[in-house]
């Protein structure tokens, strides 16, 4: 499925960055497979570490959650070999049995997985010493009072703040079965009970309102303990003896199922992804868009381990919106974020209650796919368990830069939505955890030759002038080391042509070829100014007088010239990043730039302060004049047809009327660092 023609792009270099586009190309074809189960993973490691003999892992899931999880059983004593480094595929844990586990010299970092956190608890709320879980910012806010509640009705001795991460186990001496009643389908919560079970004498069994996914039961029955299941209820009796296993991982279905929708909203696209786990407890994801009128087909279905799998092949269709059925909720729900995706190609209504567990898992994933969808111009509404998507199979998104809010499962659903809207131009911000559970995600988008493009950050700061644009810009591009572009200097220096070659303002032909021709260049100076050369000579000077100002603002509506000029000011957009200084950047150059920050003041005070500072050049002019001036500016600048003077709608608006300059680029930095912009602030 590579295509040679596709540009090598360096992807750990590319997973740095916060911000991306992808493009898709005209056919997707061929067969290929997504990496191993997340889920599947995460169990080998810790059932590896409490059996007897050594544990094979196979296509074992090499994303941070996972390796989070293998780091902590590695902290606990067990020794796990890892072969990858000889290019061979197999991971060894040698288990230390159920009792062998021993004290962690340090805090073990669970990282942004929340499967480590809450599975873990289990196994170390039963051991003999003391120990502290913790994790990133946002698994440092779920809830975790799902487990601690049951498990200290077993006997565990849990410290925590509020119900959440850090999490400390206090040694444990007796740790009791129990008969669990979860309020939650949640096989997080489930495997905890069970984990901390192996360790009671008895059976340990917990029910739960609808069925969620088993691997637990399923393995732990390979690995030779006594289970029954029952309907929504599982047991397991405890202090088992725990025998090494072969396992060989199947792709994950959370993973497949950005392709399927990707292959079902493609215009024309028949792909097989290979090998994934198509468990029962799992695939919803594939019912739901079978029902949504999704040609999805799986063939060569078999038995691995105790996991169905199969491969499963996806082609282009026309989907329709439907109301999922609420069964199938514990089986899709990871998925969907990118099924929100799926309906917003799907013509008609989609719709979802009784989810209420989306709020709880790496994001708020009904906010912020909502969120995204309705920038893309989707129309769709949350709903308190739920959502509404009114999608349609020929949807064309708006530009935007949506943001998804480093949850995994939204960027990449963001990423897969963005790929199909040639022309447009869509960005994803947020993409920073893709790699906590699909680190090859990039790879095998640019397999399927889907041109994957990381992309330079820009910080529009539009406004009327007098506002403080021009230092804050300067101020801002040098706080964060960016480019600057002053794109006020390219309207005055063409202003400046047109009054050296004697054009009129409203000459629009004569106009259009004078910004195609000219000969203009940027030169950042020694004291960080930025020189302007016209035509080889520098203008700085003559770009600041008042008649340049008004020829400027005079020939700025003609929308010939202003697009002959687009493409001079994005050649701008740069690494590191760039903050555009303007009138339209963030409404027409840079449309899907992460920040948007526009200026304002009140006309008597940019009036005061353009006096002042013609006085200090010795220049004597009234303020009464220059308030008129400025005010039959802004009228025509605000009510133009092309590219008026007006804040984009997701600019950040600051009166700078009673600020200093300090204050606003305190402001600005401040904004810059809560889009995961800047990182230079005090908190
Ligand atoms: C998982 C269970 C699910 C799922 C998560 C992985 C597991 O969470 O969302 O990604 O491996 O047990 P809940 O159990 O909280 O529903």
């Amino acid at each position: 499925m590579a295509n040679d023609n596709s540009v090598m792009i360096n992807v750990s270099e590319m997973n740095r960055h916060d911000l991306f586009q992808l493009r898709h190309q005209p056919v997707l074809r061929g067969h290929f497979t997504v990496p191993g189960d997340k889920s599947i993973s995460h169990r080998s490691m810790i059932f590896g570490a409490l059996a007897e003999g050594v544990t094979k892992v196979k296509g074992f899931l090499r994303s941070e959650d996972c390796l989070a999880t293998m780091n902590i059983m590695r902290q606990l004593g067990v020794n796990i070999e890892d072969d990858r480094a000889n290019g061979v595929d197999e991971i060894r844990v040698h288990g230390v049995g159920l009792h062998g586990l021993k004290v962690a010299d340090k805090v073990l970092d669970c990282g942004n997985a929340g499967t480590a956190m809450r599975l873990l608890s289990g196994l170390l709320a039963a051991q003999s010493f003391e120990s502290t879980l913790v994790g990133d910012e946002s698994l440092s806010v779920r809830p975790m009072n799902r487990v601690i509640k049951p498990l200290t009705t077993m006997g565990a001795d849990i410290v925590s703040d509020k119900g959440t991460a850090p999490l400390t186990f206090r040694a444990s001496s007796h740790i009791q079965a129990i008969d669990y009643l979860s309020p939650i389908a949640s096989a997080q919560v489930k495997s905890a009970v069970l984990l901390a079970g192996l360790f009671a004498e008895g059976v340990t069994s917990v029910a739960e309102p609808k069925k969620s996914r088993d691997h637990t039961e399923t393995m732990l029955k390979g690995f030779g303990a006594e289970v029954e299941v029952e309907g929504l209820k599982v047991s397991v009796k405890g202090l088992p003896k725990l025998m090494a296993q072969d396992i060989q991982v199947p792709a994950d279905i959370s993973s497949a199922a950005f392709f399927m929708v990707l292959g079902l909203i493609h215009p024309d696209a028949d792909f097989v992804i290979e090998n994934v786990c198509v468990n029962k407890t799992r695939d919803g994801v594939i019912h739901i868009l079978q029902a949504m009128g999704g040609d999805i087909v799986l063939t060569n279905q078999r038995q691995q381990a105790g996991e169905s799998v199969a491969d499963i092949r996806v082609r282009s269709s026309k989907l329709k919106g439907i109301y999922v059925p609420h069964d199938l909720i514990p089986s899709a729900i990871d998925e969907f974020p990118v099924l929100f995706v799926a309906a917003a190609h799907a013509t008609g209504e989609f719709k979802l209650t009784g989810a209420e567990e989306l709020k709880h898992k790496e994001s708020d994933r009904i906010a912020v796919m909502i969120d995204g969808l309705k920038k893309l111009g989707v129309n769709c509404e949350s709903l308190a368990d739920g959502a509404v998507i009114r999608g349609h199979h020929n949807i064309v998104l708006n530009n935007a830069c949506v943001d998804g809010h480093g949850d995994h499962r939204c960027a990449m659903s963001f990423l897969v939505a963005s790929c199909l809207q040639p022309g447009t131009d869509i960005s994803v911000k947020g993409c920073h955890n893709i790699a906590t559970s699909f680190p090859d995600f990039f790879e095998l988008m640019k397999g399927l030759s889907v041109d994957t493009q990381s992309i330079t950050p820009v910080i529009t700061i539009d406004g009327p002038s007098g506002v403080g644009k021009g230092t804050t810009s300067a101020l801002v591009a040098k706080a964060l080391g960016w480019h600057l572009l002053d794109s006020g200097a390219i309207y005055r220096a063409m202003a400046l042509k047109a009054i050296g070659e004697g054009l009129m303002p409203d000459d629009e032909a004569a106009l259009k070829v004078a910004a195609e021709g000219i000969d203009l260049r940027f030169e950042v100076t020694f004291d960080s100014e930025i020189a302007v050369f016209l035509d080889g000579q520098q203008v700085n000077d003559q770009l600041r007088t008042e008649a340049c100002g008004e020829m400027a603002s005079k020939i700025a509506p003609n929308k010939a010239m202003r697009a002959a000029l687009l493409d001079r000011q994005k050649a701008f957009q740069q690494a590191p990043g760039l903050v555009a200084d303007g009138r339209d950047m963030g409404t027409v150059v840079f449309q899907s730039a992460p920040l948007k920050v526009f200026l304002t003041a009140s006309a008597e005070e940019r009036a005061k302060r353009r006096h002042k500072q013609l006085q200090q050049k010795g220049v004597d002019v009234r303020i009464r004049d220059l308030l008129k001036d400025i005010e039959a500016r802004d009228l025509r600048d605000s009510s133009r047809k092309v590219a008026p003077l007006v804040p984009a709608d997701d600019a950040h608006v600051i009166d700078t009327s009673d600020l200093s300059i300090k204050e606003v680029l305190g402001q600005v930095l401040a904004l810059a660092q809560k889009n995961g912009l800047y990182h230079g602030l005090q908190s």
